[in-house]
């Protein structure tokens, strides 16, 4: 049995969702995966921090409305986040990071995710912040400090684009991906399609947990530049800063284009393409596309996210699935949980394999 003791940093949707996964399947994750989770500390910007190095109970906390949340007063609680003090010196296996995402500097998540990684912890994130600014240094942190650095979730949710590119497609040539990487910019181009005005449109979003806290990051294409970067530099082994990727949003496709095209068997979607040039460079850019029936990514639909790898033996690979929601977010950190989990000594991979031991509990 692998058993983890987590630290939350940050305590809205995804996290939430998270500690309700895991008080719903716990059972279900020891008895299939060997898997025992518990969640030692919590820290939140409004709720502050709660840490409890014998276990939280989870369940009283769901039950509290966020935004009513206090830690204020409860035993281990303070109303301060204090997030570094947790990270660095509360003993958790595995920080578990889902702070909002900064789209100029992943800040302060990138500092999170540091802190966590030189205290010798396991990281795994959703936040796109600390993983497209940085990446290439803190993987190398990781691997210096022999732990594992995981954020399936930064790029489609809970579906697995950047572990199928690591795992499934070895050997092959990758020329290229093209992407609908935004859930809430994919769902308002199809509410559009319906007839639904676009404040309507993006109230259902937000309501549904899709769009970010501005969704002009949604809209305006902010959210799928840093998820192309995040893409091309993990798949393509590029090193793209946010300024090298060109970025055009939806503001100026009305709902008009939106019909216009779909009269003429075309679907508007929110693109991200990073191909790879004839001199090795990456061209990488995102815009607005009316794509034919035949595209592989014209009949994706709604909040459903889609990433087409461009390969050499196997042409075009289309992976598609939730790419928002709470829940859906919250497996993606369950499933970088579960790949913590799998890399022990055994399997043959010694960069990553910080595993504690069942004796750990006491
Ligand atoms: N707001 C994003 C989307 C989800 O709509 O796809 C988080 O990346």
């Amino acid at each position: 049995m692998g058993r983890y003791d987590l630290a939350l940093i940050g305590f809205g949707g995804v996290n939430r969702a998270l500690a309700a996964l895991i008080c719903e399947r716990g059972k279900r994750l020891s008895a299939e995966l060997g898997l025992a989770l518990r969640v030692v500390a919590i820290t939140d910007l409004r709720a502050g921090s709660l840490v409890d190095t014998e276990g939280i109970d989870l369940t009283p906390l769901l039950a509290v409305e966020p935004g009513e949340l206090t830690f204020a007063g409860m035993t281990g609680g303070s109303a301060d986040p204090r997030n570094e003090w947790v990270i660095r010196e509360v003993p958790a296996d595995i920080v578990v990071e889902a702070t909002f995402t900064d789209p100029t500097e992943g800040e302060p998540a990138l500092s999170h995710v540091r802190w966590a990684l030189e205290s010798g912890k396991h990281v795994c994130t959703t936040n796109k912040g600390p993983v497209a600014f940085g990446g290439r240094a803190l993987r190398q942190l990781a691997a210096e400090r022999d732990v594992s650095f995981e954020f399936e979730g930064a790029v489609l949710s809970g579906t697995p684009v950047l572990r199928t590119a690591q795992r499934m497609l070895g050997g092959l040539e990758i020329a290229g991906v093209q992407g609908i990487m935004n859930g809430t910019s994919n769902y308002i181009l199809g509410r559009l399609e319906a007839g639904i005005d676009l404040a309507t449109a993006i109230a259902e979003a937000q309501e549904l947990g899709y769009a970010e806290a501005d969704p002009t990051a949604d809209l305006e294409g902010h959210d799928v530049q840093l998820k192309l970067m995040i893409l091309a530099n993990e798949v393509l082994g590029a090193d793209l800063r946010r300024e090298d990727v060109f970025r055009e949003g939806l503001s100026n496709i009305t709902q008009q284009d939106v019909q216009n095209a779909m009269s003429k068997g075309l679907r508007w979607k929110l693109v991200g393409s990073a191909m790879r040039q004839a001199d090795g460079s990456v061209d990488a850019r995102v815009a607005p596309l009316a794509l034919p029936a035949h595209h592989p990514l014209a009949g994706i639909s709604g909040p459903v996210n889609a990433v087409a790898f461009h390969t050499d033996l196997l042409g075009v690979v289309t992976v598609s699935g939730p790419g928002a929601g709470r829940t859906e977010t919250a497996y993606a950190l369950l499933s970088d949980i579960i790949a913590i989990h799998r890399r022990r000594p055994a399997d043959g991979n010694t960069a990553l394999r910080r595993v504690p031991q069942e004796t750990h509990h006491g």
